[in-house]
């Protein structure tokens, strides 16, 4: 991974193996662009037409400069239309190019002077160059073709400032970026890694290390101890797989004045949907069914190096569903964490079954809000796509500082309703509620199970069934994992607690 590091030259003078600069959509020149033009001798503007370039977001050139300037190479940067170029606009256009950006050893780039504010444009830059940079390949032997051999050969990215805001400013906000793609880059590390290896103890295993080098408290609850304590959600879901479940509690002390926040994700290192088994097609991906756990994760470790003053609880269930005899069955009655209970009616269901030991003994704590992430549903993936996840939730503020928190880093989220008279569809006619609705708002029911074992917490739940994966790969992301809602979660946390400097805690509302 490079440093990270400001420099006033001016971008004919940096000395750079690449020097990034940005421009338009309609090739408008941006910052730096006239000045190297110059130096160079050339319409930098009317050569990008000859390459067929116009500017969209991620478009790039990238010309040798025959040693007229001090950089040996000039990419040039299209931001989209000059009225919507933002530090989001910024994070995409780096998602693409930087992959081809980190095979040179020492980057200079002024793209962050065209987006608006310096700082947290810096941030989106360094995420987007950490993020774009990254490749899954620890599976193969031999790297795809002979240029990924020479792939990151990145060591050093310098931003290029004119000075204000000052330095320090502006290398803590690239740190920040970098921090928060580490641990993005970390959870798609986390949900790559396929089932065989990526086990429940796997899970606890990178837990326990993550939190020993991030100053977290960890302790990995076994099946035994998960057996006296009745977490019968977590083991019932385990009960047919040879590999153990797990439940993994992390501490991190800020110091806040009120109480912590507690954060949990869905931890199913593979979905086979149990004895209500997939379909082929839908079980090729499923190895993803711990993208939740993995963000809560990536979430901790970043927030252990941020150090924001606020406390911050985690407790992730993690278990593999699988079909065998030793499998819980349709009809199944399981008794959860704090004694509620739930009629299986679908094995496939699951997801909901672990959550809600984890929930009602978050809940416990009596935490000032509690947040979990989830590749909960099927349904969240068909009604919004996967570009944006869904937030449903009983407290409105939380919801919506959710909502900032996940726009400022490109991982939108669209509200779905808690629609309380669907409770009925869950009602169970042996236990207190049963684990599926009908077949129509499937995301909502799903919700509504997760609600009932929150008490009167304030509580907003991120269903990233379809954003935590790409299975297709687009030109932001390739094939895999994308780390989301990570990202949004540290920012989300980080946001809490400068509230909680200045006013004492979230706020409280109602939601709609
Ligand atoms: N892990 C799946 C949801 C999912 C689907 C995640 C596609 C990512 C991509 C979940 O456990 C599941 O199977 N949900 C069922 C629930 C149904 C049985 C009520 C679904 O959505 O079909
Ligand atoms: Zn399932
Ligand atoms: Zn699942």
């Amino acid at each position: 991974m490079p440093t990270f590091d400001v420099s006033t030259a001016s971008p004919a003078e940096v000395s750079a193996d690449l020097l990034m600069l940005p421009f338009y959509q309609g090739r408008k020149a941006g910052p730096g662009v006239a000045e190297v033009g110059k130096a160079l001798g050339a319409d930098l503007m009317a050569t990008l037409q000859d390459h067929q370039v116009t500017g969209r977001v991620g478009d790039a050139v990238t010309f040798p400069t025959f040693g007229k300037i001090a950089a040996r190479s000039l990419m040039l940067v299209g931001l989209g239309p000059k009225d919507e170029a933002d530090p989001g606009a910024l994070r995409r256009a780096l998602l693409r190019v930087a992959g081809r950006a980190s095979k040179f050893a020492r980057v200079a780039s002024a793209l962050h002077q065209a987006t608006g504010d310096r700082a947290e444009s810096l941030h989106a830059f360094a995420e987007g160059l950490v993020l774009g940079a990254y490749r899954f390949d620890r599976y193969k032997q031999r790297p795809i073709d002979d240029a990924s051999k020479e792939r990151t050969a990145l060591k050093k990215a310098v931003a290029l400032t004119d000075g204000s805001p000052d330095a320090r400013t502006l290398k803590a906000a690239m740190r920040r970026g970098e921090i928060y793609a580490n641990a993005a880059n970390w959870a798609r590390d986390l949900v790559n890694t396929p089932a065989l290896d990526a086990t429940p103890e796997f899970l606890a295993t990178e837990a326990t290390a993550m939190a020993a080098k991030a100053g977290l408290q960890c302790k990995v609850w076994t099946k035994a101890q998960l057996q006296k304590a009745g977490f019968g959600g977590i083991l019932g879901v385990g009960s047919g797989s040879v590999n153990e479940p797990r439940l993994i509690e992390l501490t991190y002390r800020g110091g806040g004045s009120g109480r912590p926040i507690a954060i949990t994700g869905k931890g199913i290192t593979f979905d086979s949907g149990g004895l209500s088994l997939k379909q082929p097609e839908w079980m090729e991906t499923m190895k993803d069914d711990m993208g939740g756990a993995a963000a809560t994760l990536a979430a901790m470790r970043a927030i252990g190096e941020l150090k924001p003053k606020v406390d911050v609880i985690a407790a992730i269930p993690t278990a593999e569903n699988m079909p065998s005899g030793s499998a819980i069955r349709p009809g199944d009655v399981l008794r959860h964490y704090g004694g509620k209970t739930s009629e299986v009616l679908n094995t496939d269901a699951e997801g909901r079954l672990v959550l809600a030991d984890a929930l009602a003994y978050l809940a416990e704590k009596k935490p000032a809000l509690i947040v979990d992430a989830a590749t909960l549903t099927g349904a969240a993936m068909i009604a919004l796509g996967q570009d944006v996840a869904a937030v449903i939730g009983s407290d409105q503020q939380v919801i919506d500082d959710l909502r900032e928190a996940a726009l400022s880093e490109g991982e939108p989220l669209w509200q779905l309703p808690l629609w309380t008279e669907y409770r009925r569809l869950i009602e169970s006619t042996v236990a207190d509620v049963k684990n599926v609705g009908n077949r129509y708002g499937g995301a909502i029911t799903a919700a509504l199970f997760l609600k009932e074992f929150v008490g009167d917490v304030p509580w907003a739940h991120l269903d990233v069934a379809g954003t935590a994966f790409s299975d297709r790969g687009n030109p932001y992301w390739p094939r895999g994992a994308t780390g989301a809602p990570a990202r949004t979660i540290i920012r989300f946390v980080e946001t809490m607690a400068e509230r909680d400097g200045r006013a004492g805690g979230p706020r409280k509302g109602r939601a709609r």
